[in-house]
């Protein structure tokens, strides 16, 4: 049984189709993403979910019960903001028992869930400071403790660290990680940063213009896009395109030609068939039986890595470089791109080949 359900989901403000025919499974314990770019309408699909908006279409299942018309506090879940507006004047254990204490939860059992979420979230030294004696950081995590101790079956974060610094992010990208393993709990979670997704899911939906354009592994996104939306928003320094033909299971690209041993269509090409060609940074490797010939323009120094820039006729490419071999690199290379890890696009369609 699923854990939530989502089918047919529709919703319009006004003339604008925000939610187009949604379908998404979620199964219990998975860590569910949904990414996409600002304004797609992952907010709306997760206020949905909550019902915290109205549909004009579809169903909401959660736990095996159809929600879709039921309240928002009597769908068994939990969220968290984004704006994670903590009650100033309150202590931290205040914050965290409040919405405990207005549902008449026993004194006992208000007492049990305080500490068991302070331990868990690690501010449980800080059960009697005000918000204002707190760090972002911990602030957040006292957020995210106010939804934890509803013991809710489902978690819904909405862009729950889009306030923090990037070394905070990281380590409560941690600690959401670490908690979820914990809990086992099923959590739904929206960013427009893909790495967050990468790194925290089990499962991400791609949204694009309030349609989900993939739902998979991030391994599977990340090796098998569906679409060229995906592949370009997904991955990071970003996949490299370029136009070619493909003509008896090789690819033409200028005076290249690139043999495809193995590749999996997911339909039958046509011989000549116009293609976008897309490979990973890391997936193109200096070799001097390389496919490419191509001028070197610049490096960009990662830290472990160096992103290496290439002109091969009117396209710029990179590949991800050991920093000793792309230091001093200048002039004409030859370059290889991995026949495995390629990825073939339809350009009308933009649907994966
Ligand atoms: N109450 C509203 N009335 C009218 N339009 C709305 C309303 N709420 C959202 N929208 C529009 O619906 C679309 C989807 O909004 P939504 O908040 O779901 O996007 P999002 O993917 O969460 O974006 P972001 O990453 O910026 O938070 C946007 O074009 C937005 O302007
Ligand atoms: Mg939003």
């Amino acid at each position: 049984m699923s854990a939530v359900s989502v089918f047919g989901l529709s919703k319009s403000f006004g003339h604008l189709r925000v939610l187009k025919d949604i379908h998404l499974p979620i199964e219990t314990g998975d860590f569910t993403v949904l990414l996409g770019p600002s304004g797609c309408g992952k907010s709306t699909l997760l206020n949905a979910i909550a019902g915290l908006e109205d549909t004009d279409a579809g169903i909401v299942e959660i736990d095996g019960a159809d929600v879709t018309h039921r309240e928002p506090s009597k769908r068994g879940i939990a969220m968290v903001f984004q704006s994670y507006a903590l009650y100033p004047t309150m202590s931290v254990r205040k914050n965290l028992s409040f919405g405990l204490r207005v549902r008449s939860v026993p004194r006992q059992e208000v007492a049990r869930r305080v500490h068991w979420a302070a331990k868990l979230l690690q501010i449980d030294e800080l059960l009697d400071r005000k918000p204002s004696q707190l760090s972002g950081g911990q602030r957040q995590r006292v957020a995210i403790g106010r939804a934890l101790v509803q013991q809710a079956k489902v978690f819904l974060f909405d862009e729950p660290l889009s306030n923090l610094d990037a070394k905070l992010r990281t380590e409560m990208r941690v600690e959401l990680k670490r908690l979820h393993k914990d809990l086992g709990a099923t959590i739904v979670y929206v960013t427009h940063d893909q790495i967050e997704a990468m790194t925290l899911a089990t499962r991400i939906a791609v949204m694009r213009a309030g349609r989900i354009e993939q739902y998979a592994t991030p391994d599977d996104l990340y090796e098998e896009p569906a679409t060229l939306f995906v592949a370009a928003f997904v991955g990071s320094p970003a996949m490299n395109f370029m136009p070619g033909r493909l003509i008896s299971s090789t690819v033409h690209i200028g005076s290249a030609r690139l043999p495809l041993n193995g590749y999996r269509f997911r339909s039958s090409p046509m011989n000549g068939q116009e293609v976008v060609l897309g490979i990973r940074p890391e997936h193109v490797q200096l070799a001097p039986e390389g496919q490419l010939e191509a001028e070197t323009l610049f490096m960009e120094p990662m830290g472990a890595d160096t992103l290496g820039w290439f002109q091969f006729g009117e396209h710029r490419l990179s590949a991800r470089l050991v920093p000793q071999v792309a230091r001093g690199l200048s002039g004409t290379v030859r370059l290889s791109l991995l026949a495995d890890h390629v990825s073939l696009f339809d350009p009308s369609t933009e649907a994966r080949l």
